[in-house]
């Protein structure tokens, strides 16, 4: 029985997780996303044409690959209409390679208008959510009273009116305005073109793959920094991001794990609040947002910036056991003088190296300094043309995190990736 591969964030999401999975895609069968919804914005950049992917995996443009929908998803058909339509324009048969889990559940409008309420209600301590009602979607989902895909084959219209009229009884307590019959005429236009795609069981589907001696690729969404049980609580999103999560998200067995990619930026950014020890105020993070064009794929928001974090990043790989590092955005970096990295912390005057309960208190970074390469990477297409500065760079990190760099991306097209011997 052959085993699933996965890849998934180590940092606060955006780390380039579309981009690689679709570098990998030739070497699997099938593409499954296991957790998140269209919270999640995948970018793709190939033949000079960019793709934001929101819940479709990032495995749909490589030929007659099959990508799969996990029930670990959360699914809203009026985004996903959108993203159908984008990428059909592109002259891609999304019928054929997509397939949905019928317990994948369903994002419906009053819990986007929901997700706006809760948090507006919240004021300053505002998670700066992406708004598309995931938090309440997995509130539901946890509570017993969501709706999934597969219920849309049964007395659908029934069921939908009960959750909707328990979600209105909630909204009653809240100061929100909202336009619920376009919402619901857009949600329900986009039911239409979901009911286009095949509902399967996705957990049969997927050991029946692996049975069958073909290869599954797991695509994480977000980032273990925005894992429910690990990230920075409560900023974070609300499902698990971690490997465990792809285990519940498609119904595979821990045993069924083959690799575990952790995908990194050379640097680090989040969107949203929450604590982030090495965020930059200083023209070193404004350079970074500039150069990576750090803005967020679904809000547009400006990310926020700075050094790498090892202290983060090592319970990342620990809670993950990742097997192969892959650091993106190299070129980012490329005209720095000197790059830090983030090896311990300081919490009440002891330096300590493992992630503490709450990241927002007296955490004070200790960085090493190490020297910049100030080469143009974007055209490096070998390991033996890096710099030796950046050969460096990956060794110390090598060192510091116990586990192989395997891949170093140095721009957004696929072509400037660069497979480690
Ligand atoms: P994801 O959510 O993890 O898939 O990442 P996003 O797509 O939200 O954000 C990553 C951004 O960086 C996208 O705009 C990518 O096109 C871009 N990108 C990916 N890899 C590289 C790289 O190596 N260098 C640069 N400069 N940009 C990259
Ligand atoms: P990808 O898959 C970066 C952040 C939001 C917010 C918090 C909770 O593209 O890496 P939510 O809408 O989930 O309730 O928001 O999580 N967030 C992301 N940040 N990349 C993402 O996805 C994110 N998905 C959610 O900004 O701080
Ligand atoms: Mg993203």
């Amino acid at each position: 029985m052959n085993k699933v591969d996965i890849l998934l964030g180590l940092q606060w999401g955006d780390e380039g997780k579309g981009k690689i999975v679709d570098v990998l895609t030739p070497n699997y069968d099938v593409v499954a996303r296991f957790q998140g919804g269209p919270n999640a914005g995948h970018t793709l950049e190939f033949e000079s044409q960019k793709y934001v992917l929101r819940s479709i995996p990032s495995g749909i443009f490589q030929g007659d690959k099959i990508n799969v929908i996990g029930n670990g998803v959360v699914l809203n058909p009026a985004i996903f209409k959108q993203e159908v339509q984008e990428l059909e324009k592109s002259g891609h048969p999304l019928t054929q390679r997509l397939k949905i889990s019928r317990k994948a559940h369903l994002i419906l409008p009053t819990h986007t208008v929901l997700d706006m309420a809760y948090e507006s209600a919240k004021g300053k301590d505002k998670i700066g959510t992406t708004g598309k009602g995931i938090g309440p979607t997995y509130t539901d989902k946890i509570s017993r009273t969501g709706l999934r895909v597969g219920d849309i084959e049964h007395n659908f219209e029934e069921k939908y009116q009960k959750v909707k009229e328990r979600h209105l009884n909630i909204l009653k307590n809240y100061d929100v305005t909202y336009d619920l019959e376009k919402l619901e005429q857009e949600w329900f236009d986009g039911l239409e073109t979901l009911k286009k795609f095949e509902f399967i069981d996705s957990e049969h589907f997927i050991n029946n793959t692996l049975k069958s001696e073909k290869n599954v690729l797991a695509e994480g969404a977000q980032g273990t920094m925005l894992d429910i049980d690990f990230g920075s609580y409560p900023f974070v999103t609300s499902s698990n991001t971690v490997t465990a999560g792809a285990c519940t998200g498609l119904g595979i067995s821990p045993k069924a794990v083959g690799e575990v990619f952790g995908i990194f930026k050379a640097y680090c950014t989040r969107v949203g609040s929450g604590p982030f020890p090495t965020e930059l105020f200083d023209e070193d993070g404004n350079r970074m947002r500039d150069n990576g064009f750090e803005f967020g794929s679904v809000t547009g928001r400006p990310r926020r910036c700075g050094w790498i974090d090892l202290v983060a990043l090592r319970y990342a790989i620990m809670v993950n056991g990742v097997t192969q590092l892959i650091m993106m955005k190299s070129d980012v970096l490329d005209n720095f003088q000197t790059i830090k990295a983030c090896v311990a912390y300081k919490v009440n005057g002891q330096e300590v190296k493992e992630l503490p309960f709450d990241m927002n208190e007296n955490v004070e970074p200790i960085y090493k300094e190490v020297k910049g390469w100030n080469t143009d990477l974007t055209k490096v297409r070998s390991e033996e043309e890096f710099p030796t500065e950046l050969k460096e760079y990956i060794l110390f990190l090598e060192k510091e995190l116990e586990v192989p760099i395997k891949v170093v991306s140095v721009g957004p097209d696929r072509e400037q990736t660069i497979f480690k011997k």
